[in-house]
């Protein structure tokens, strides 16, 4: 296995893949019977540390980022500043299609990326699907790769518009690597951004120590997460300044966190007693052009 061969994290795909179907967030087709057998096999041992979260759960926390994140979305591609979405580590969300679809008379261009065994899983379930965008395409993408084939620059070169605003995501993928591999990848997706005339943002889930992690349970739940992952799981931003500074180190112009408290009563989040345990980070960049918008 080669250093940019992290696949070992894919199995955590079908797991989320079936919590989107399960509301409704991804067709049946996107659905595995391995994301329900893990989904049932978690669900005793997560309803126990839920507890001691004041009702919150990792299906909860996956809603409410996945919610926010859609919800940014919407917002920029309907005031024009974004035409167009890479999603690196897409895995099995139905996000993709049903972004694509929703926005297919503006021409909405959605690239999904993810390493090779995983994109030719979703391939072959989108293929069932007869209603697709087709704008909407399922490419071989590796976080980690500088260049060649399979890098962001090059997939991007070859198949995004450099007049669009653009949006990047990941989601679930930052806490499976360390701080310097998160650095690489912001840097990329800064240097994306950077390079073309509309410039966009970066969307992310991000973990902060200092508000959402205070709760030993999340703590041991996301640990065992790791070592299903088979990898670890890494904890990389203990406040928010530290996690500006190194979306600043990386190339972004501007960044902020979004916590679930700001948008639960618009966006109907699943919500518990308890503090915000998950936030959004919302990085952006104008842009060769400058002053066109994309800041939020
Ligand atoms: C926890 S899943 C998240 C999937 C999806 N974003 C979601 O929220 O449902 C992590 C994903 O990262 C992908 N992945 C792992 N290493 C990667 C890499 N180096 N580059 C791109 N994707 C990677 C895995 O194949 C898997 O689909």
């Amino acid at each position: 296995m080669s250093e940019l061969d992290t696949s070992r994290i894919s199995p955590t795909a079908h797991y989320t893949g079936y919590v989107w179907c399960r509301h409704g967030l991804s067709p049946a087709a996107l659905c595995t019977a391995t994301g329900r057998a893990m989904f049932y096999a978690l669900k005793g041992p997560i309803f126990a540390a839920s507890l001691a979260l004041g009702g919150m759960t990792l299906e909860k926390m996956l809603l409410q980022r996945h919610r926010i994140i859609d919800h940014l979305l919407d917002e920029a591609i309907a005031d024009g500043r974004i035409g167009q979405i890479v999603e690196v580590a897409a895995g099995l969300s139905g996000r993709g299609y049903r972004l694509a679809k929703r926005h297919r008379e503006a021409g909405l261009i959605y690239l999904e990326g993810d390493l090779p065994g995983m994109v030719a899983r979703k391939r072959k379930r989108l293929a069932q699907l007869s209603d697709r965008s087709p704008h909407h395409q399922v490419v071989e993408l590796n976080a980690l790769a500088d260049q060649g084939p399979d890098s962001l620059a090059q997939v991007a070169g070859e198949r995004l518009d450099s007049q669009r605003g653009t949006a990047i995501i990941t989601e679930g993928l930052l806490n499976y690597f360390p701080e310097q591999d998160v650095q690489g990848m912001w840097r990329r997706f800064a240097q994306l951004l950077a390079g073309s005339s509309q410039g966009g943002m970066y969307l992310s889930d991000l973990h902060l120590d200092d508000h959402t992690l205070a709760p030993l349970p999340i703590r041991i739940f996301l640990k065992a997460l790791g070592i299903f992952a088979r990898g670890g799981v890494h904890f990389h931003y203990q406040s928010e300044g530290l996690m500006r500074q190194s979306l600043a180190d990386a190339g972004f112009a501007g960044a902020r966190l979004h916590r679930p408290g700001e948008h639960r009563e618009k966006l109907d989040l699943p919500g518990s007693s308890g503090p915000d345990v998950i936030g959004i980070v919302q990085a952006w960049h104008p842009g060769g052009d400058g002053d066109n918008g994309v800041c939020p």
